[in-house]
């Protein structure tokens, strides 16, 4: 046992950072009750490593009510910060904003508080500052969090499948207004740098064209999907696009003005392509943006489990010394990794992926290829063979 005295009553701390994912409530109440059961006291720092910051105003003892029935609570009782960052912290002055660097403040308060060790749940940017100040001498175990699933270090992040259900289930309910009306639909879906989300979702709910930030899309290729169905009497198309996908030689679509913790704020995607299509096709086509409906509610059964596993792991990593960790899923194993691996890159979805190679083979476009199916061999012939009532733009609409 590195550092801790076998058998000690340990005081802890659990934190929560970065945007917050179905299954937080659920690391929290695992890693209170594990933590209980070996007599410790359990605090929690409000708002990511802020609290650390302010203590006297942002830390809590964990008692018996606050985490009874948080188990199917989306959120997190702790509260998160997308601005927590200590090593650059925000502070206004006469002169307007100044970032300073806090993170010896951190250190100093959680050492005059007693801890023992703090549990940090969180995504890439958070296990980052998490692993510095382990670093500068904070014992910390990590708990891997992002609905995104771009985590190294673990196979799946929690809140990833409780964002995919309600993606597929959102594509699933479009499908009928989509064949109804005879139009094709957009949906934009979260996933800065991958489209695990968008992929699993889309496959999941039967979408026909699926755009990821990995596979750079060419228009007029997602306009051939659309048309190679019309021709085939399959008068609707569903769109699914990442936030983050992009266009061949094109660059991202951004929130105009908007970022949060200098990280800018994605979106517009869909609304860029369902215009191109409405243009290019002639075919009514829609867009809509799923947004944080896709974070919130309550954890899938998968997420409560996978969380509830992590946050007891977390705990038992503490027990036995093991900081500047983080708990990870290697199928079937709830493992521990260094801190490190969790943050030397983003978990792209890889192009061989067998998702992807299965979507193909049923025809699904990702957008990059024409479709090898359709009458002719260039998009301008495509085109060219919908019918004209259809390419002046009055086909669907009514
Ligand atoms: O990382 C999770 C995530 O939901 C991303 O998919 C998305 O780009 C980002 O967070 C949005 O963050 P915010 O809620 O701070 O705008």
């Amino acid at each position: 046992m590195a550092g801790l005295a076998k058998g000690r009553k340990l005081k802890i701390a659990l934190s929560t950072g970065g945007g917050d994912a179905p299954g937080l409530n659920a690391v929290i109440r695992a890693a209170t009750k594990t933590a209980w059961c070996l007599g410790w006291e359990v605090w929690g720092i409000q708002e990511g490593f802020e609290g650390l910051i302010d203590p006297r105003r942002k830390l809590v003892r964990i008692d018996t009510e606050d985490i009874r029935g948080i188990l199917t609570q989306g959120g997190t009782i702790l509260g998160t910060a997308n601005r927590g960052n200590p090593f650059k912290h925000q502070v206004q002055t006469a002169k307007g904003a100044k970032e300073v660097d806090l993170s010896a403040t951190v250190v100093r308060n959680f050492k005059k508080l007693g801890f023992d060790a703090l549990i940090v749940i969180g995504g890439e940017g958070t296990l980052g500052l998490a692993y510095q100040l382990v670093k500068k001498g904070i014992p910390i175990v990590g708990v891997p969090k992002t609905i995104d699933n771009d985590l190294p270090g673990t196979d799946i992040t929690f809140g990833f499948d409780t964002a995919v259900s309600v993606a597929t289930e959102a594509i699933g309910r479009l499908h009928s207004t989509a064949q109804s009306h005879r139009r094709c639909f957009v949906v934009e879906l979260m996933g800065r740098y991958a489209g695990w989300i968008t992929l699993n979702a889309g496959v999941s709910g039967g979408a026909d064209v699926i755009l990821i930030p990995e596979i750079p899309f060419d228009i007029d290729a997602v306009c051939d999907k659309v048309l190679d169905r019309e021709r085939r009497k399959k008068h609707f198309s569903i769109v699914v696009a990442a936030e983050g996908a992009q266009p061949k030689g094109g660059a991202r679509v951004l929130k105009e003005g908007a970022t949060t913790d200098h990280v800018e704020r994605l979106g517009g995607i869909a609304e860029w392509v369902a215009k191109e299509i409405d243009k290019r096709t002639g075919k009514e086509t829609r867009s809509l943006v799923l947004g944080h409906l896709q974070r919130g509610g309550t954890p899938t059964t998968f997420d409560r489990l996978l969380a509830t596993r992590l946050g007891s792991a977390a705990v038992r990593c503490v027990a036995r010394g093991q900081f500047g960790r983080m708990v990870a899923l290697k199928t079937p194993k709830i493992v521990s990794v260094p801190l490190t691996q969790a943050i030397k890159r983003l978990k792209t979805v890889p192009l061989d992926h067998d998702t992807i190679t299965s979507a193909r083979s049923m025809g699904i476009s990702f957008g990059d290829r024409l479709c090898a199916s359709g009458k002719g061999g260039t998009f301008a012939r495509r085109q060219a063979a919908v019918p004209a009532a259809l390419r002046q733009g009055v086909g669907s609409r009514g």
